[in-house]
């Protein structure tokens, strides 16, 4: 009798399995929405679409699919955003590219661009500029939003510079944009927009120093700390902006600026002994946090 060879079932992953494989790594790491999160990742990383995911449950996955899923997988569970490794962030309704050189955009920043908007003078096409444009997705939804404006941003990174334009092609609108590499409003100078500017954004750095380290992984692991801290208060760029401005705004031009929880006070209180400001407003996000602060250069 020939000896009976015992053959071990090994079980294949299928792709039916991968989504509550992924997900289980990822509570373990303690993400929350982690069955969300799975679903996207496994689209991504396989070039799916949700639907293939139902369909195709009992495909068993190949090699490199089952090392692909792993790789996503190990970098979300050391906290690296999910934007980063999607590579692109909804803004505005338009998706921006995102990478470590540039801060992922946050939904509250669209506030800004809506507030500047609906500010601006009817026929007259504006010179509006986004200082610390990172991704560009600010300036690039301006261009959108108003074709005739004439827009510069500006950014002290290179490297942000970069995606902000890759953006910008992306999006049809690298022609109406000129870039300027600097120190927040440095870059204007010998432009000959002296009082022409009808409205400055910013969304500068805010948090204090002090904060970085307790942020959540994904924040100060990955985003650029450049982006994100300002100094010992976390006003001192906004401060910069508001002594700045003034040169360049024309009389009744707006510098609109997003802060920081609990910011707008001190620096409301700096503005009212700034005669160059005629009028400050702080409007509220959707959480009921004051989130911008804008002021109008006096006539
Ligand atoms: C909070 S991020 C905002 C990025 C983008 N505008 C957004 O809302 O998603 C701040 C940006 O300002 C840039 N930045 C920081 N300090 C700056 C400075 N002194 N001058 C110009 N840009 C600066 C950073 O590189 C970063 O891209």
């Amino acid at each position: 009798m020939s000896p009976s060879v015992q053959h071990k079932a090994v079980h294949r992953p299928t792709l039916g399995s991968a989504v509550p494989d992924m997900r289980r790594r990822l509570e373990a790491a303690g993400i929350d929405s982690a069955e969300q999160e799975a679903l996207w990742l496994i689209e991504h990383a396989l070039a799916l679409t949700g639907l293939h995911q139902i369909v195709d449950r009992e495909r068993v996955l190949t090699d490199p699919e089952i090392a692909k899923l792993h790789d996503v997988a190990t970098r979300r569970v050391a906290r690296e955003p999910l934007q980063y490794i999607l590579g692109t962030q909804e803004f505005c309704g338009l998706q921006f590219e995102v990478n470590p050189t540039v801060l992922i955009p946050r939904p509250e920043t669209e506030l800004l661009a809506h507030e500047i908007i609906r500010r601006l003078p009817q026929g007259t096409p504006p010179t509006l500029m986004d200082v610390g444009t990172g991704s560009g997705c600010l300036a690039v939804t301006l261009a959108r939003s108003i074709p005739q404006a004439r827009i510069l941003a500006t950014d002290i990174s290179t490297q942000a510079l970069e995606t902000a334009m890759r953006n910008a092609r992306r999006h049809g609108v690298d022609s109406s944009i000129t870039w300027l590499h600097g120190d927040l409003l440095g870059p204007l100078r010998g432009l000959g927009l002296e009082g022409m500017v009808h409205a400055i954004l910013a969304n500068p750095p805010y948090i204090r120093e002090s904060e970085w380290a307790g942020l959540q992984p994904e924040v100060s692991r990955y985003e650029p700390r450049l982006a994100l801290v300002a100094g010992p208060r976390g006003t001192e760029v906004h401060e910069r902006l508001l002594r700045e401005a003034v040169f360049y705004l024309m009389p009744g031009g707006w510098l609109a600026m997003e802060v920081g929880e609990g910011q707008s006070l001190d620096l409301c209180s700096k503005i009212a002994a700034m005669p160059d400001y005629e009028r400050v407003e702080v409007v509220p996000d959707e959480a009921g946090i004051n989130r911008m602060v804008i002021v109008r250069r006096a006539r």
